[in-house]
């Protein structure tokens, strides 16, 4: 039997090849953007979001090719996310995925028009889906699946956290302040993919809602965990500079609740999620496989 690293490597590998297959071709006078585009989606990652997705589609029964659109849509979400976290005028980093960032690689002016042309171009990724669909039921999981993508994208996900995480630097937080902001900043890049995988392969309403609770302790504990990277890893292993929250003055789960209680809410979280995930139909395997890496990773 395959280990779970060996069986991590491979289905990488996979996700990677799908997200690839979609990259644009970098020609024509916007060739510039087209490069930084694609630059930081190849520099790689763990691709964690979309292989949360193929496995939960998997783990209901999800069979066809409308997944792989959506796969490499969320992580050209999930990138420019970074590529806008890391501007001088966020989080002012200049290394990320073991590379330059894309402002320093780039300039900031291609690094703020390769982030906005990701996020358009995700959704007109994912719209390929419907081509792929072979019932109306799916054709309206798919269009169900792209309102839910931008949701947790925009003002009431990712964005809505960044926005407070921003604005909020410098201060010190409160316990409902440090939460929205993790649950909309992580937590909803998190749920999207998990979700998406669940509805497009059939899952009821009532295993959503659940998958979407258990995603949302993933993305909690995610961040806590690289909260605690923060501090305790390094550059080499990172691929992102250390000491960041510290430079910025961020109020972070550890600075708020001290690094022993950080730990300990990571595997309490995880260990949440795994309840969650065993309450579900299925094979969990693989999908239990990811979430107990989010306690031991150092990447
Ligand atoms: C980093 O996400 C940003 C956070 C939400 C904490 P990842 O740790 O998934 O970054 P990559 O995709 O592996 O580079
Ligand atoms: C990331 O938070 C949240 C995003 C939406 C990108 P951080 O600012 O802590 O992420 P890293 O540490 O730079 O990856
Ligand atoms: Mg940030
Ligand atoms: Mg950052
Ligand atoms: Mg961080």
């Amino acid at each position: 039997m395959m280990s779970f690293n060996d069986w991590l490597a491979k289905s990488t590998d996979e996700v990677n090849d799908v997200i690839m297959g979609f990259l644009p071709a970098e020609e024509g006078y916007q060739k510039t953007v087209l490069s930084a585009m694609n630059y930081s989606v190849r520099a790689g990652g763990k691709r964690l979001r979309p292989l949360f997705m193929r496995e939960i589609y998997r783990m209901f029964g999800g069979m066809g090719r409308e997944v792989e659109p959506f796969m490499a849509a969320i992580e050209m979400i999930h990138t420019f996310s970074l590529i806008h976290d890391d501007l001088p005028c966020m989080d002012n980093d200049e290394y990320r995925r073991g590379m330059p960032t894309t402002w320093k690689a780039y300039g900031y002016d291609m690094a703020v028009l390769a982030g906005d042309a990701l996020v358009v171009y995700a959704f007109e990724t994912a719209a390929k889906a419907f081509a792929m669909a072979e019932s109306d039921a799916c054709r309206a999981a798919v269009a169900r699946c792209m309102g839910l993508l931008a949701e947790k994208t925009g003002i009431y996900g990712m964005i809505g956290g960044q926005t407070a995480d921003v604005e909020l630097t410098g201060r010190k937080l409160d316990e409902a302040q440090l939460d929205f902001i993790y649950r909309l900043k992580t937590g909803a890049l998190l749920e999207a993919p998990m979700m998406i995988g669940a509805i497009l392969a059939g899952a009821d309403e009532e295993q959503v809602k659940t998958v979407e609770k258990m995603a949302a302790c993933v993305g909690r504990a995610f961040q806590i965990q690289d909260d605690i990277l923060d501090i305790t890893s390094s550059q080499e292993v990172l691929g992102k500079p250390v000491l960041s929250d510290e430079k910025n003055h961020k109020t972070t789960y550890v600075s708020l609740y001290g690094m022993e209680q950080a730990r300990r809410d990571v595997a309490g979280l995880s260990g949440e999620a795994v309840g969650m995930l065993k309450s579900l139909p299925g094979n969990h395997e693989t999908v239990e496989g990811l979430i107990d890496m989010l306690i031991t990773r150092e990447k």
